[in-house]
């Protein structure tokens, strides 16, 4: 977390915005105790286990183990970079930040460029589309139902049927030409030159989350091919790392909280237009792990609509495993042959549409129709092929309750017994494991720091009176836990230097995700202590940390003993057994 941005500044926006103001904004917080609670954004759950403390200024989940101050908050929830969570924040606390907020200048400053140039040619096009050079395009969109209203939400335009009307238009603003080529906007002629990329085609721009453009999609008015021309990628534009309409659909997926995954433009346009908001278009290609992240920020379940021509491929349904390995949930809709969403949606009408997403099927279901289809169950060979296909969807599962349960329902589908589907399992994946020892338990990911350690850092960081008490006791080599010690270390620190202990500070300061969950969990541990209770409480742990830490060392000193008896090394021996023996005096000092 270190940026160019000064501590002091950070610190200042820290000082002044409130996190439960924050969080607020995007979630409704109920008050619990000194605290306060709400369901987890960041995972899926019933009962709410995350928590805010206004005391401390951070954020913590039980379930998910998620945690930190204002700026991890919006960095997870908005998915901003640190400078841009800074930003925000600066913002709202009124706070002035030098220029420069990102990490290589030389890097933001194009992109910011890059940027303003795709604004630019998106209202250029825009305009185009609304002049009388135009009106084909327009009458296309129009034919095709997408009214004027869904034209300007999604800003759609036109690039006119010329070599150089998008290069005029940018040197007339004087962008240099080659920003416009690293915005992949123009290409170079052979003898000298640029033209535009894009001719007499409708134009869809593909921006961010953030209203941000940053690339096009150019689709022809009649049937000749290339049907679309995109964007290349560029500085600031990775394929597979957006979707397609999220900007405007992701209040309504959370709302919702399932997604409809279309892979066209117009696929999304109609439905959108029509009134199922929660959805995003993939554009064709194979879906990433970073768009389904991108996605798990506001829901978890996932429905994906194929056309009718591409239901029925086992690849299209691979792509879909990112979700499951994701945990996330996933459906799949298949419409009549020669339809696709866009299609339906003005045959049918979208109340069949929401029908048929209602009735998604669920991708074990799904994918084994589909392979019903294309093998015989009923054959010893059919039922081989069937299986091998399925276990690498079901391998995916990280739940074992889940895992287990389609490893039972495949077993039943195909009437073979369950250990031989583990058998193969194992084989496919190379490390039965996966298979046995995944438990839910496990999955929570647990901090494993040890209790006496833990309570301390609590008490430290909860009592500043207390910490000036016991601080001349509290040696930071005392824990065992690296992280602890790096924390206490710190703790110190400020102290030394007059200032304030505060957690979401020590997590800025510290930097590093384990840590901060560290003394996030730390702070939300329930408890009745008295003030006399902890200072016991306190010196109690001290001591204990002590006799741990005895303790331990006599068990790795055990250990190197051993190994300098078997290597016949002597004089280490004698060296190891001198230390055992001071150590055991000390122990019974304590
Ligand atoms: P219509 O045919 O007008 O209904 O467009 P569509 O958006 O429904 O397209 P289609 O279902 O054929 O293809 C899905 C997506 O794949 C498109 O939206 C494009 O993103 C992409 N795609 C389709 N054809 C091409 C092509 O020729 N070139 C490129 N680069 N992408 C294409
Ligand atoms: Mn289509």
């Amino acid at each position: 977390m270190k940026g160019p941005i000064p501590e002091n500044i950070l610190e200042d926006i820290l000082g002044k915005i409130d996190i439960v103001e924050v969080v607020s904004g995007y979630l409704p917080l109920k008050k619990a105790g000194r605290n306060f609670k709400a369901l987890c954004p960041f995972h899926h759950e019933k009962t709410p286990s995350f928590m805010v403390s206004p005391d401390r200024q951070i954020f913590h989940c039980f379930g998910c183990n998620e945690s930190g101050n204002a700026f991890k908050f919006l960095m997870r929830y908005e998915r901003l970079e640190f400078p841009e969570a800074v930003e925000l924040l600066a913002k709202k606390a009124g706070v002035i930040l030098p220029q420069t907020s990102s990490e290589d200048p030389k890097v933001a400053s194009l992109s910011t460029q890059l940027y303003r140039i795709n604004e630019l040619t998106a209202l250029f096009y825009e305009s185009r589309l609304n002049s009388t050079e135009g009106a084909k395009a327009k009458d296309y969109l129009l034919k095709r139902g997408i009214t004027e209203e869904t034209i300007k939400t999604l800003k759609i335009g036109y690039a006119p049927e010329k070599w150089d009307a998008l290069i005029t238009y940018l040197r007339a603003k004087s962008v240099p030409l080659s920003l416009i080529e690293k915005a992949g906007l123009i290409l170079p002629k052979e003898n000298g030159g640029y033209y535009d990329r894009f001719r007499n085609r409708v134009i869809f721009p593909i921006a961010d989350i953030k209203g941000r453009f940053l690339g096009f999609g150019a689709r022809v008015l009649d049937n000749t091919l290339p049907k679309y021309i995109n964007s290349p990628e560029s500085p600031i534009y990775t394929k597979g790392k957006n979707l397609y309409g999220l900007g405007s659909s992701r209040d309504h997926i959370r709302d919702k909280d399932f997604v409809v995954i279309v892979e066209g433009y117009l696929d999304f346009l109609m439905p959108f237009q029509a009134g199922l908001k929660n959805i995003v278009a993939s554009l064709g290609t194979a879906l990433t792990q970073e768009q389904a992240r991108l996605l798990k920020r506001y829901t978890q379940n996932i429905v994906m609509i194929y056309d009718g021509d591409s239901a029925g491929e086992l690849a299209a349904l691979r792509s879909l495993e990112i979700f499951i390995e994701e945990e996330m949930s996933v459906k799949v809709v298949s419409l009549p042959q020669g339809s696709d969403p866009d299609t339906f949606v003005r045959k049918f009408g979208i109340e069949k549409l929401n029908e048929e997403v209602s009735r998604a099927v669920n991708i074990f279901d799904y994918k084994i129709k589909v392979l019903k289809t294309r093998y015989s169950h009923k054959e010893v060979e059919g039922k081989a092929k069937i299986s091998s296909h399925m276990l690498e969807t079901i391998s995916k599962f990280k739940n074992a309750v889940l895992k287990s349960e389609y490893m039972k329902r495949l077993a039943e589908e195909l009437d073979i017994r369950e250990d031989a589907l583990f058998q193969e399992a194992a084989k496919i994946n190379n490390q039965r494991e996966r298979f046995d020892s995944v438990s839910p338990l496990a999955q929570r990911k647990t901090l494993n720091i040890n209790p006496t350690e833990r309570m301390l850092i609590k008490l430290m960081l909860e009592e500043s009176e207390l910490i000036h008490r016991i601080k001349d006791s509290i040696n930071p080599a005392d824990f065992i836990d690296e992280r602890a010690s790096r924390i206490v270390t710190l703790m110190l620190d400020f102290i030394e230097q007059g200032k304030k202990i505060e957690a979401s500070l020590l997590i800025h300061h510290l930097g590093d995700e384990e840590i901060s969950k560290i003394i996030c969990e730390s702070m939300f541990l329930q408890d009745d202590l008295t003030e006399k209770n902890r200072e016991m409480l306190a010196n109690d742990c001290i001591k204990r940390l002590r006799t741990e830490k005895i303790k331990h060392r006599k068990q790795s000193l055990h250990e190197q003993i051993k190994d300098a008896q078997d290597s016949g090394d002597k004089q280490k021996l004698e060296g190891l057994v001198q230390e055992f023996h001071t150590l055991i005096k000390k122990g019974e000092g304590t």
